[in-house]
């Protein structure tokens, strides 16, 4: 099979699909690995590196998907790349389906069949594969750096001969993925952490990390696959209230709360902001998907007119670059040989769970039903 990995173009992305460490591998599996020139840089990964490891560097992007059998990406391809993917080859990136029907379509027009990374069921099985955990990790951890950077305060307790200086109240909203990782780092840096989830079956996961579990009287939210369900009206209201009382408390807050398909809740409305300390610092992870808190401008930080400072940046993974992509690369090294028989060669089988998860186009067709349902209600 022959193995492209393109050089990313979106703007500040600076993960590559597959390091030097994996493409060795793969070319041990009888795979050819093709590399745009370039494609590994932003992530410490040079030529020279990918070359060693037995890839082949080609000059310029149109050469790499001329070659593809597979093409492995992280972000999903902008329009210049829909147009060079080759009709018959098989696209491995993040694609958001449920969103962005309309990227479906346009794969399944061009007769490229799409497993979409994000679409990754939330199984033990497919754990190894799955780059929205992956990433989320890195995330997480990522934004209590951000926090303790802009707080100008200290997060541990110390006690010196020049006073004592408590610790720093951190509040984590969401106890995914993402969450456990920030409520891990900011307890590793000293900081009192609470954390409140509308799953309460991660109460324990919260108070085994030594946080705090934020226990407010509503409906369980617990959904399907893990995820979150939306909230009724009332017990939004609720919600707010309770969180209110920690929120003015609190040095810094992380907001990781995200349901899939739909914008980000909003839990930290204006108001709550503004009784927040001066000085105190909100890191929105959900920016992308429009935040969850009301002040957020995604993509930017500043300091509200009441001293918050508010960081919205997004794609914090790619900030990590080095480690981001080796855990990316790792994921799609495990998904490649999932969907790989034992001479190499692919074999997507829509029986298996995992692959019908992520199996959204194919032979022309959008095949996965939940977004072939969107892209039908898009279109009409
Ligand atoms: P996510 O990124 O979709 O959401 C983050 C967190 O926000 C979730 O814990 C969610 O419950 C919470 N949330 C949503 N709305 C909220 C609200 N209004 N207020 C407060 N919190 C809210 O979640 P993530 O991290 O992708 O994980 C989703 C689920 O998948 C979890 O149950 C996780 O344990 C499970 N999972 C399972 C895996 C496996 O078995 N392979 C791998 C990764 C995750």
């Amino acid at each position: 099979m022959i193995i492209a990995i393109p050089r990313e173009t979106v703007p500040g992305e600076r993960r590559v699909a597959l390091v030097a460490e994996s493409v060795k591998r793969l070319v041990g599996r009888k795979h050819e690995v093709v590399v745009e020139s370039g494609a590994g840089l932003g992530a410490e990964c040079s030529d020279e590196e990918l070359r060693a490891a037995g890839a082949r560097i080609e000059p310029d992007a149109a050469a790499v998907y001329s070659a593809a059998d597979v093409v492995l990406k992280v972000q999903p391809p902008g329009p210049e790349e829909l147009a060079l993917l080759k009709p018959g080859s098989v696209l491995a990136s993040l694609a958001y389906p449920l969103a962005q029907p309309g990227l479906a379509r346009a794969l399944a027009d061009r007769k490229v069949t799409l497993l979409a990374l994000d679409m990754v069921p939330r199984t033990t099985l497919a754990q190894m594969m799955d780059v929205l955990s992956s990433q989320a990790t890195i995330a997480g951890y990522r934004a209590v750096l951000l926090a303790a950077e802009a707080l100008p305060k200290l997060f541990p307790m110390l006690m010196t001969a020049a006073g004592t200086i408590p610790p720093a109240k951190v509040l984590v909203l969401g106890a995914g993925v993402a969450g456990l990782q920030a409520i891990a780092t900011a307890r590793r840096l000293g900081a009192v952490v609470e954390a409140y989830d509308v799953r309460k079956v991660v109460k324990e996961q919260v108070e085994s990390l030594g946080a705090r579990f934020v226990n407010i009287d509503i409906e369980d939210a617990a959904g399907s696959g893990g995820y979150a369900k939306d909230l009724s009206a009332e017990a939004k209201k609720k919600q707010a209230e309770a969180l209110a009382v920690h929120v003015a408390k609190s040095d810094a807050v992380i907001t990781t709360a995200q349901i899939p398909g739909r914008r980000a809740p909003v839990l930290l409305p204006a108001d709550m902001v503004r009784r927040m300390k001066s000085g105190s610092v909100v890191v929105d992870i959900a920016a992308e998907q429009g935040g969850n808190c009301e002040l957020t401008r995604p993509g930017e930080r500043y300091r509200t007119d009441t001293g918050v400072t508010v960081i919205g940046e997004k794609n914090l993974p790619s900030q990590l670059a080095v480690h981001a992509s080796a855990m990316f690369s790792r994921n799609l090294e495990k998904l490649l040989a999932h969907v790989t028989d034992k001479d190499g060669a692919l074999k997507l089988d829509a029986s298996d769970e995992i692959v019908r998860g992520m199996l959204i186009t194919r032979g022309g067709d959008v095949v996965h039903p939940a977004v072939a349902d969107v892209a039908l209600k898009e279109a009409s």
